[in-house]
């Protein structure tokens, strides 16, 4: 494993355009359980997977109840707002501040890079710190809406400011489409990268685990080094698109990998 974190570090340094893409797993350290490991919610509890599913069919059916349900019932969501970033996080906000790591694309709605200090994220999933609307796909701080005098008034749901279309959460539902100015711009990450970290995802969940195949698939036109760094090995691992496996907890991997980086930028390599 140390040769292997060496080597990967020694090519983190050497590369021009080197991209984290991530997933549950690196925030199962921040005491949010992933989905589909050991102690995986949709593994736990295959119920709440079913009714994920049911998540956006109830808002294009019904906006107003999507919302008084979102504001009113219980939901594993309310525990992420209180979570910190963990190691993991933090190595990658450090490789993107040594202007080596470029951007990061996860699948976590968590914010958690951003609260790692993490420039450019891409939330391929969306962000629950976010309302979009689904007209326009125009943003917006719930702050600016005070949701829950809309529900007292009965006055849900929230409409957006720039074209009064109907704001949901930011957050992809399962069958919702990937925002297109996200989808557009991971691609372009990843079609410029030449060095892809794949950080706790099962990769199985598309069309997020088509991007590690298609860096492969460039591979025609430019060498894209492609590391994972999981506690198992993944479909990417089986099939060959990875040329390295880290087996192991991000949150001990990334920090290693950030350390002997910083030693070969120490050496001026
Ligand atoms: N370090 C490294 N790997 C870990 C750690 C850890 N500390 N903890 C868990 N893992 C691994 C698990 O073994 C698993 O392979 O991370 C992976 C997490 O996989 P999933 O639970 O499937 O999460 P993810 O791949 O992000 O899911 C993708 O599915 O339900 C949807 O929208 C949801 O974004 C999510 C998508």
């Amino acid at each position: 494993m140390e040769q292997v974190i060496a080597k990967v570090a020694g090519q983190l340094v050497k590369s021009r355009h080197a991209i984290a893409l991530t997933g549950a797993g690196l925030s199962t350290e921040s005491g949010i359980p992933d989905f589909r490991g050991p102690n995986g919610i949709w593994t736990k509890n295959p119920e709440a997977e079913r009714q994920a599913y049911e998540s956006y069919y109830k808002f294009q059916r019904d906006p107003r109840q999507y919302w008084v349900e979102s504001l009113t019932g219980a939901s594993w969501l309310t525990a992420l707002f209180k979570a910190r970033p963990n190691a993991g996080h933090d190595a990658l906000a450090q490789l993107e501040s040594l202007s080596i790591l470029k951007c990061v694309v996860t699948q976590n709605i968590d914010n958690l890079h951003q609260k790692a200090g993490s420039k450019k994220v891409l939330d391929y999933h969306g962000n629950i710190s976010l309302l979009r609307c689904f007209e326009c796909n125009a943003r917006f701080d719930p702050e600016e809406y005070d949701l829950e005098r809309l529900l007292a008034q009965n006055r849900l749901p929230p409409l957006c400011r720039r074209c009064n279309g109907v704001l949901k959460s930011d957050v992809v539902h399962f069958n919702e489409a990937i925002p297109p100015d996200v989808a557009r711009e991971s691609l372009e990450e990843v079609e410029r990268c030449d060095l892809m970290l794949i950080c706790g995802t099962s990769a199985t969940v598309y069309p997020f685990a088509m991007l590690p195949r298609t860096a492969k698939q460039n591979n025609y036109r430019q060498k894209t080094v492609i590391i994972e760094i999981n506690a198992d090995p993944t479909p990417l691992t089986r099939e060959g698109i990875s040329d390295d496996l880290l087996q192991g907890k991000t949150g001990e991997i990334l920090p290693r990998i950030l350390e002997e980086v910083q030693k070969l930028k120490a050496a001026g390599r």
